[in-house]
């Protein structure tokens, strides 16, 4: 009976994790979705911890440890969630996800372990644990189970990849690791790989316990691969490069079900799997690139912009006086949000402009580019903390339409995302990544700080072009201070 009970568990963790993955690809109940698949794996986990039984009908026994571990990383994952930056969240996934990794990776050295300690005594050797030094233990009778041991070494290995890699991630984005490379990476980079699997291969095809060793060595190459494959990918594919080691997490969680036989472990990491699969596919998409251009190339690594920078000639500025007037008595007014509307937590001034231009008359809409800010939905997640109106945002297509017909285009903190450069020149990095046609409009005015160049480390020819102004100034002052303009109006 409590086996059964166990299966729904299962079945309940299964089904609000589909359910949740489902409800998160809309802003509108994204948050309830997330809410749903966690409680689902509450109830599988309980379930686990109090109904579970081995073979020999053993319960589980070291609730002080498994408490212990869920309580110490309850209270660490809150404390970190709730303090956490937006502009941060991207670093925080990453590390999140690297836990994921090193807890497949460890799963694999436990069963691996249990491995070695059965094949002993089944050869009635007597010998629980041959020294790691046992170099010279070729016994054959000490055989392991082979489709065992691989599902081990991929969890082993593609967990230790996902950890490595994703630490790294996070040390390159919080700006603790710098870049580093050196002439044929990505040739050593792919010997190491083949070294890899070909350790693996004669640790399956062998299988004699005395391969400990062996295993040790996959181990430590899979944690140096993880380090060499993320060191050279430049600083803006980031996102992109998080995502695709999410999929791999995900991937070395489903071994550890396949392992126990766990059917909400193989779902859930299934899941991850595919949707960090799908993601990875969506961004490179947006971006108009491969994911070998994303994965080989250096694209955003350099933040400088030199060697992308051309004579541009003039800008014009506009005063916020003016902009408050040719946006108060437009018809219809579309504000493109970017990563400096993040870096400003200029949402709720937003939102705020967008009431008050309401009120005289003025269509407000938002304009949302797929790889606005530095993570995939930044915009969406920022503009929702701000109450605006999912009905308001507009996706890239859709607002390409409606750009010829509207009055006045804010770009807000964005950059990379308006550049023209995307269609009209091929030398440059974003050549082929679709933008938002902003200079479609009958006047454009860009806030941002400065002059200086976004994440891609390029001029942006709009600044430049006759229908441009400059409005220079922290997103939310000159949001504040262009309310307060059109107040008095
Ligand atoms: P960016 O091109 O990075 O431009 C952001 C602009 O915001 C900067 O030029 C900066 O100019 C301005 N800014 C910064 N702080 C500000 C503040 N407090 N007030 C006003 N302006 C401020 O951003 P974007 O247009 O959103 O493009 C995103 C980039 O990230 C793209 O290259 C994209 O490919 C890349 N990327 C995104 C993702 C995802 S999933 N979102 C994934 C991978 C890569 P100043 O310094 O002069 O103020």
């Amino acid at each position: 009976m409590e086996f059964n009970i166990l299966t729904l568990c299962y079945l309940i963790g299964s089904v609000t994790f589909i359910i949740g993955l489902k409800m998160l690809s809309n802003p509108a109940n994204a948050r309830q979705g997330n809410l749903i698949a966690a409680g689902g794996m509450v109830i599988a986990i309980l379930g686990t911890i109090f109904l579970y039984r081995d073979e020999a009908g053993n319960k589980l026994h070291n609730h002080g440890w498994i408490f212990g571990g869920i309580i110490i990383g309850s209270i660490v994952g809150t404390l970190a969630a709730r303090k956490v930056k937006m502009t941060a969240m991207p670093e925080m996934v990453s590390m999140f996800n690297g836990m994921g990794g090193a807890c497949a990776a460890l799963i694999s050295v436990v069963e691996f372990n249990h491995l070695v300690k059965e094949a002993a005594l089944n050869s009635g050797t007597g010998v629980l644990y041959p020294p790691l030094s046992d170099l010279a233990n070729n016994d054959s009778s000490l055989v392991m189970p082979a489709g065992q041991l691989l599902i081990i070494l991929l969890g082993l290995i593609i967990g230790s990849v996902s950890f490595a890699g994703s630490m790294i991630a996070w040390g390159k984005l919080n700006g603790g690791i710098k870049d580093f490379s050196f002439k044929g990476q990505h040739i050593f980079n792919i010997v190491l790989l083949l070294v890899i699997l070909g350790l693996a291969v004669f640790l399956v095809a062998e299988t004699p316990s005395g391969s400990r060793i062996i295993f040790y060595i996959i181990f430590a190459l899979s944690l140096l691969y993880g380090v060499f494959f993320v060191f050279p990918i430049g600083g803006a594919d980031m996102p992109v490069v998080i995502s695709l080691l999410n999929s791999f997490t995900g991937v070395a969680a489903a071994c550890g079900g396949f392992l126990y036989d766990n059917k909400v472990m193989l779902t859930g990491g299934i899941l991850v799997g595919a949707a960090g699969t799908l993601l990875t596919i969506l961004m490179c998409k947006a971006m108009n690139r491969s994911l070998a251009n994303v994965l080989i190339g250096s694209f955003g690594g350099d933040k400088t912009g030199a060697g992308s920078t051309k004579q541009q000639g003039a800008y014009k500025e506009i005063s916020l006086s003016d902009a408050a007037v040719v946006m108060a008595y437009a018809n219809k007014v579309i504000i493109v949000p970017g990563y400096g509307l993040a870096v400003a937590q200029a949402q709720h001034a937003c939102h705020d402009l967008e009431k008050i231009l309401n009120d005289k008359g003025v269509d407000v809409r938002y304009a949302i580019h797929p790889v606005a800010g530095r993570m995939p939905g930044h915009m969406n997640v920022l503009l929702a903390e701000a109450d605006v109106s999912y009905e308001k945002l507009q996706e890239m297509e859709e607002a390409n339409e409606e750009f010829p017909s509207t009055d006045v285009v804010l770009v807000l903190g964005a950059n990379d995302v308006v550049n023209p450069a995307a269609k009209t020149d091929p030398a440059s990095p974003i050549y082929g990544m679709p933008i938002l046609d902003v200079e479609m409009a009958k006047l454009v005015i860009v806030n941002k700080r400065s002059m200086k160049p976004g994440y891609a480390g390029i001029e942006n020819d709009l600044f430049f072009q006759k229908k441009t102004s400059m409005l220079f100034g922290d997103a939310k002052k000159v949001l504040q201070d262009l309310i307060g303009e059109i107040k008095n109006l």
